[in-house]
């Protein structure tokens, strides 16, 4: 059994975090990889790109073994559970699973079973995504932005976003005073989910000033639902466009964690443009994860 796990931003202490943020910058900048003799096994119950990628490449330059599952071809086709799974991984020498599943909670979940693997959550339904929160602190540590002047805006479906989840625990972590939450009402929360956030309902309001602007995908999966934007309106009110950020600080920068729907969250003209950092977000994942295996064999 362990308890060494990366279930969420609130499970960890002051220390860990800044233990991350700290060697995620220093690994970007050249510092070298620590050897980790162990083997990680990538579940993935829900596609991915990047998160899964980039565990497994994290690994790789860590010297750990990397085994992917791949899950339509795995017993969970079977009827096999999570547990069953991941107790059989365990019995084959695995030491971390790096885990994602359509359920909230899920993962903190297996690690009440007193699991002997240690688990990262690599998104747990709208709950909970911290290496992607993690990452996005380390792109803007290693921007040397003071995280306590900091005016954030995030833009999009905060309430069903486990990005945002992790991301506002995260922020308020660093002391960031300022994050401004927009989007249609549907997508937003009742109240401000930490005492740093304030609800915006217009995308002008939440951009003023802003230094950074995080906007969030829009899930096609979800737009079917009655009372959903269709693309052309969504664009049009919450789309972020060139225009909008006149009214940023200057050097504004804008972030998404990805996949990104051009031409409905974003216009590919901001997302591509000089004030994008959303491919230094993507190569920071790298360093991040392998961040996070140091320190979760630490
Ligand atoms: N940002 C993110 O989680 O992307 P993937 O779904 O591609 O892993």
């Amino acid at each position: 059994m362990t308890d060494r796990h990366l279930l969420d931003i609130d499970r960890l202490d002051d220390e860990d975090i800044e233990r991350i943020l700290s060697r995620a910058c220093a690994l970007a900048a050249g510092a070298t990889p620590s050897d980790v003799a162990a083997t990680v096994a990538n579940l993935f119950y829900e596609p991915s790109t990047r998160t899964r990628v980039s565990f497994e490449l994290a690994a790789g330059r860590l010297g750990m073994r990397v085994v992917n599952i791949e899950l339509e071809r795995s017993s969970a086709t079977k009827g096999e559970t999570l547990e069953d799974t991941v107790a059989t991984l365990e019995a084959m020498g695995v030491d971390a699973v790096v885990l994602r599943h359509p359920e909230s909670f899920r993962v903190a979940q297996l690690a009440e079973t007193g699991t002997g693997v240690r688990l990262v959550n690599a998104g747990d339904g709208s709950n909970a995504h911290p290496s992607q929160a993690l990452l996005d602190a380390a792109v803007l540590r290693a921007r040397s932005v003071d995280f306590a002047r900091l005016k954030l805006a995030i833009v999009g479906d905060i309430r069903h976003s486990r990005v945002a989840g992790s991301g506002l625990r995260l922020w308020q972590r660093l002391g960031v005073p300022d994050i401004r939450l927009a989007g249609p009402a549907s997508m937003l929360p009742s109240t401000p989910p930490v005492p740093a956030a304030s609800l915006h309902d217009d995308l002008a309001g939440a951009v003023e000033g802003a230094d950074a602007v995080m906007m969030l995908r829009v899930q096609h999966e979800r737009m079917d639902r009655a009372g959903w934007p269709d693309r052309e309106t969504y664009f049009a009110d919450w789309g972020l466009k060139e225009s909008d950020l006149a009214a940023a600080a200057p050097g504004c920068v804008v972030m998404h964690p990805g996949p990104i729907n051009r031409g409905m969250e974003i216009d590919p003209a901001v997302a591509d443009g000089e004030r994008s950092l959303i491919l230094e977000q993507v190569k920071m994942g790298v360093f991040t994860r392998m961040a996070i295996f140091e320190w979760l064999f630490g």
